[in-house]
This record gives structure tokens, C-alpha cells and sequence, in this order.
């Protein structure tokens, strides 16, 4: 049975209650997509009203043979094409289907005594129509309450059935579904349980996990290469899950850097020798992206990584120098470990000149904990 759900409210200040998403619509081309028209179940209200219960818990009612298209004018009827026509008191009658065809009132057509059929004849039973044809605004999808079982903890899980919703709707068993900003893989299970293909992508090594292991638990999965090659279908693989600190230890000075300035949103220096003491800059949202690669850029703060355990005092004196020049209040030190001389130089340095750098370790940024220092 249909149920609309009472919708949340939301105070939003000054404004009306947000308690709605918006699901945008593309498709590739006007006419070569795929489209299964989904249903909502009738409503209990709507039954009541309209339907008749018969003893056997089915329901019924009877609908005119003749549309005013004319589209249920002629139709298959035992065999026969059967035409329907007006008869002068306003009956519907059928007139070339031989009479010894004419069902009586237990089968699809209701008659009158003298045999003619009545004029709502046609017998339609509700549990044969596939729903009410889903509109644009669903309220039958609920948002995640707290204590919803399929509840992960990522902040912006999606409902399955909402995903399973729009994957029915736009395509088909065995198709490729991607879903390239997939947080905890909300559509990539409902792909696995709708037998599609699928690709999920996501820069949180945390998302990645979170949905791998969502994977196995929910759709029972194995994550295995091998499996993954047979195409056997129960086996995914994570691929390219950034890095562990012993990859990190290992890889080329100048990857490091990057994957470090990245890490933290900025932007990598293009050149890696003569940098002046800074590997990339950060620039705070809203910066336009032709400032951002201008050297006179008003605001960006620098960004210095060394791949050492234990940076010491001399690494944040020459930083500290980098900021005097360039006159940035704010700067940021990765490595993969600082000495205690370092974290009381930075808080000396901040005392007698109310600049500020921020000491982030490699793990720190793995365990995606650096987002509060910034
Ligand atoms: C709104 S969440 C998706 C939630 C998802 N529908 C679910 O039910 O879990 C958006 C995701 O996009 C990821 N993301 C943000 N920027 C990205 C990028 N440039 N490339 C890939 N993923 C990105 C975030 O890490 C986040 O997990």
C-alpha cells in the first residue's frame, strides 16, 4: 500500500524550511536513453474509494470499454478483434464478436440481463496495474533517521531505495553504472542488488573503505583481483587506495611533495628546483582560478614538505624566513613527524610575530585529520 510520508520540518531562519533534494536529470542524447517508467503503490484512501473488495481479497472495477481517444474502441477479446460501439441509449455494445462469445458477468466484461454490456463493463482488477506513474516530486523516499538501520555514519548517505530508484529507471541488467563521487557506495549496492555493473569513485580513502566494507557485509561481495578478472560477479577490487606511510616513505621526493600539497588542497609548485623555500600553495575558497596562478596572487598561504621523521628547528627557521619574505600569516609544514624544538619554535615564532605555521603529519593527513588544523 502507498504511503506518503508526513514531510520533516525545518527551521531554516529567515527563510521557508528547506526539506526537500533536488535530483538533476541528464541524459546523452534526446532519444537514445533508457527510460523503465517507475510506479508508486495506490493509496489506501484512493482503494476505499474507488475499488470494490471481492471475497477472495482481490479488488475491482469497472471502467468504460471506449476512452475518449478511442484507444480501447477495438481490443482482443477471446480470440476476436472486438469493436464496441454506442448503442441509441447510451450502452456500449458489442457488435462483431460473435455472441457465443460473450463472457458473462464472471469474466471481463459486466452484463446486463438481456445479455448487452453495462456501461462501466470492463472488470479491472488493481492488483493488475503496475501503480500510479511516478511524478517529480517523491515523498514516498524518506531521508535517513538516526536510527535507521542502513544508517553507516557517513555524513551524506543516501537512502538504497532512492539509488535503486533512479538505477531501475535508467538502465538496464548487466549495464555500467558509475557513480563518480560515490561516499559510502550507496549506488554502487544498489547496482549489485538490481544485477547491474558498476564503478564506483571517490578521493576519501575513508569513503573507500567504508564502502568496501559495505560491500561485503551487505551484498556479501569478496574484494579479490583474481575474482575480479574471471568476472565473477560476487568479487570487487579497490583500486588505487592512495597510500600507506611506508608507500609514502618510498616514492620519489618531488611525488611526495605533490601528493602532500594535494593532500591539503593546494596547488603543487610547477618547478621543482629553485621554489625559494615554498612546494605549492593554498588558496582559500573563492580565489579565482586566474588569480590562483599568478605569483602575485594576494592570497595563498605556502606550503613546505619535507619526507623526514623528525623535523627539527633549522627546517622551521628557513620557513619561517619564507613567510618574513612573502609576508604570509598563515603557512603549512608537512612531514612525517616534528621534534619538540620544532612545535616550541613554531609557537615562539607565532609570539614575536603573530605568524602562524601549522605543523601536519603524513598520518594526520591519511587519517584525514588535518581538515581541523587548516
Ligand atoms: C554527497 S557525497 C556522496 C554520498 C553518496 N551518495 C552516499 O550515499 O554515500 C559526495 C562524495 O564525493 C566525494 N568527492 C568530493 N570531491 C571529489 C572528487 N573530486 N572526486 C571524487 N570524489 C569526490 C566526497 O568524498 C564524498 O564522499
Amino acid at each position: 500500500m502507498g504511503r506518503q510520508t508526513e514531510p520533516s520540518a525545518h527551521n531554516d531562519p529567515r527563510k521557508y524550511g528547506n526539506i526537500h533534494d533536488t535530483v538533476f536529470f541528464y541524459t546523452g542524447s534526446k532519444k537514445g536513453y533508457t527510460w523503465n517508467p517507475q510506479y508508486t503503490p495506490y493509496t489506501r484512501e484512493y482503494i476505499d474509494s474507488e475499488w470494490t473488495e471481492l471475497p477472495n481479497g482481490r479488488f475491482f472495477k469497472g471502467e468504460n470499454m471506449l476512452d475518449p481517444r478511442g484507444s480501447m474502441a477495438s481490443f482482443d477479446f477471446m480470440g476476436t478483434t472486438a469493436r464496441w460501439r454506442t448503442n441509441h441509449d447510451g450502452m456500449m455494445e458489442l457488435w462483431n464478436a460473435p455472441q457465443t462469445n460473450v463472457p458473462n458477468s464472471h469474466g471481463r466484461v459486466l452484463l446486463r440481463r438481456d445479455g448487452k454490456p453495462r456501461k462501466r463493463c470492463r472488470i479491472v482488477f488493481l492488483d493488475e496495474l503496475p501503480g500510479v506513474s511516478l511524478q517529480s516530486w517523491w515523498g514516498d523516499i524518506t531521508p535517513l533517521a538516526g536510527g535507521s538501520d542502513e544508517r553507516l555514519g557517513y555524513p551524506t548517505q543516501k537512502p538504497l531505495a532512492l539509488l535503486e530508484r533512479i538505477i531501475n529507471a535508467s538502465s538496464n541488467p548487466n549495464d555500467i553504472i558509475l557513480d563518480a563521487f560515490c561516499g559510502c557506495g550507496t549506488a554502487l549496492v544498489a547496482a549489485q542488488n538490481l544485477s547491474r555493473q558498476w564503478i564506483g569513485i571517490d578521493i576519501s580513502p575513508t569513503a573507500c573503505r567504508v564502502m568496501a566494507k559495505r560491500l561485503k557485509d551487505a551484498c556479501n561481495m569478496r574484494e579479490s583481483e583474481a575474482g575480479h578478472r574471471k568476472h565473477d560477479t560476487s568479487s570487487f577490487i579497490v583500486r588505487d587506495l592512495p597510500w600507506t606511510i611506508d608507500k609514502l616513505r618510498k616514492i620519489p621526493h618531488f611525488e611526495f611533495e605533490n601528493w602532500a600539497v594535494i593532500a591539503l588542497g593546494g596547488i603543487p609548485n610547477a618547478v621543482q628546483v629553485g621554489d625559494m623555500g615554498i612546494d605549492g600553495r593554498i588558496f582559500p575558497v573563492g580565489t579565482k582560478p586566474a588569480d590562483q596562478h599568478s605569483m602575485f596572487a594576494g592570497d595563498w598561504f605556502p606550503v613546505q614538505v619535507k619526507q623526514q621523521d623528525k623535523v627539527g628547528r633549522p627546517d622551521i627557521d628557513a620557513f619561517e624566513a619564507v613567510m618574513e619574505r612573502e609576508n604570509r600569516q598563515r603557512g603549512f609544514f608537512v612531514a612525517f613527524g616534528f621534534s619538540s624544538d620544532a612545535e616550541g619554535e613554531c609557537a615562539a615564532f607565532h609570539k614575536r610575530s603573530g605568524r602562524l605555521i601549522k605543523l601536519i603529519t603524513v598520518q594526520e593527513i591519511l587519517d584525514e585529520q588535518h581538515v581541523q588544523k587548516m
